[in-house]
């Protein structure tokens, strides 16, 4: 594990600590559910690698056509000299068009996966020598002391990949007046939001035909083996997605083909066949309420991009502080 400073370790080890008691209490409510953050361990994050490249997959090809042919307004907008810090980071591989546009005076890459942070933070050392990267392996949802940037310097924070969806509406404000408060006064924020769209993409994204997205939800459960000394029978559960038309969401559940019992860190759990552990939920929003969502969250959304399908949107945010 590529670590930089103690206090790097340090929030590892919070990590590691909260994904216990996350399972457990997870495994123990009506209805079940466990955190799609806890998808992302090493074996997660290259999974998911995977996803972004499945032709079912629209989400990251489009909206890095987007970033791409936006980037000079952005740049035009944003100004140069700013600090991007990046929610969700993963393998940064729309950072690069972002960074090359707004010319920064630093990179902060925010990411739970402290394994993969490290290698993605070196690749972009590489492409942008002299650029200071300054990685962060933590929950980008828990209160982060992110390095403070010097007078005068202003922040873009950047959270691409529609990760907002994972958080149901009252949350996502919660995190967005969040993001507000530690970029500081004068910040921007450009966001990477998923659009409602025909039933079909949206069910054929979450449930690939070579069964990678299936392989990215049951790791949750190998994930729990390896490390909590799980004995769940990983092949007595299938991949299960819903498009959820009330609340304008995709579901990904774990569903038990029959009836199963097992132990995670030494307590025993029953799953009835047919029950599900609900593992991920992906909102998809109508501009308008992306927009609104902003507005009502702490951020004035002042320009914003689509594709020709308008599958994806790219909104530039200006905080209010
Ligand atoms: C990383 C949360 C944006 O919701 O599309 C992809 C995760 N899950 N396939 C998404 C995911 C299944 C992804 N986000």
């Amino acid at each position: 594990m590529l670590l930089q400073n103690d206090d790097d370790l340090r929030t590892q080890n919070e990590i590691d600590l909260g994904f216990q008691e996350d399972v457990l209490a997870g495994l123990a409510r009506r209805p079940r559910s466990i955190s799609p953050r806890w998808f992302y361990d090493l074996r997660g994050s290259e999974i998911f690698e995977e996803i972004t490249q499945l032709p079912e997959y629209y989400p990251t090809r489009t909206e890095l056509g987007i970033l791409a042919a936006a980037a000079p307004e952005i740049a035009s907008i944003v100004g140069p000299g700013r600090s991007v810090v990046e929610f969700g980071s993963g393998s940064s591989t729309k950072t690069p068009i972002i960074l090359s546009a707004v010319s920064p005076s630093s990179y902060v890459p925010i990411d739970i996966s402290g394994e993969f942070l490290g290698a993605s933070a070196n690749a972009i050392r590489d492409k942008f020598p002299g650029l200071l990267v300054n990685a962060i392996a933590g929950d980008f949802t828990k209160p982060l002391d992110i390095p403070r940037a010097s007078d005068g310097i202003l922040r873009l924070g950047f959270f691409p990949g529609s990760t907002i969806g994972n958080f149901v509406p009252s949350e996502a404000a919660d995190l967005l007046r969040a993001m507000a408060a530690t970029l500081g006064s004068g910040a921007m924020l450009l966001i990477g939001i998923d659009r409602v769209k025909d039933r079909d993409v949206l069910i054929a994204a979450y449930d690939d035909s070579r069964g990678v997205t299936a392989a990215f939800n049951l790791n949750l459960l190998e994930r729990i083996n390896r490390e909590l000394s799980g004995t769940i029978p990983v092949e007595d559960f299938r991949h299960l997605i819903r498009w959820n038309e009330r609340e304008s969401r995709i579901e990904m559940h774990l569903q038990a083909r029959r009836d199963v019992r097992f132990e995670v860190a030494g307590r025993s759990f029953r799953i009835d066949d047919g029950e599900t552990i609900h593992t991920e939920n992906s909102i998809k929003y109508p501009i308008h309420d992306a927009r609104h969502l902003l507005d009502t969250s702490g951020w004035d959304p002042i320009a914003d991009w689509t594709d020709e399908r308008q599958y994806f949107s790219l909104i530039l945010a200006k905080s209010k502080q």
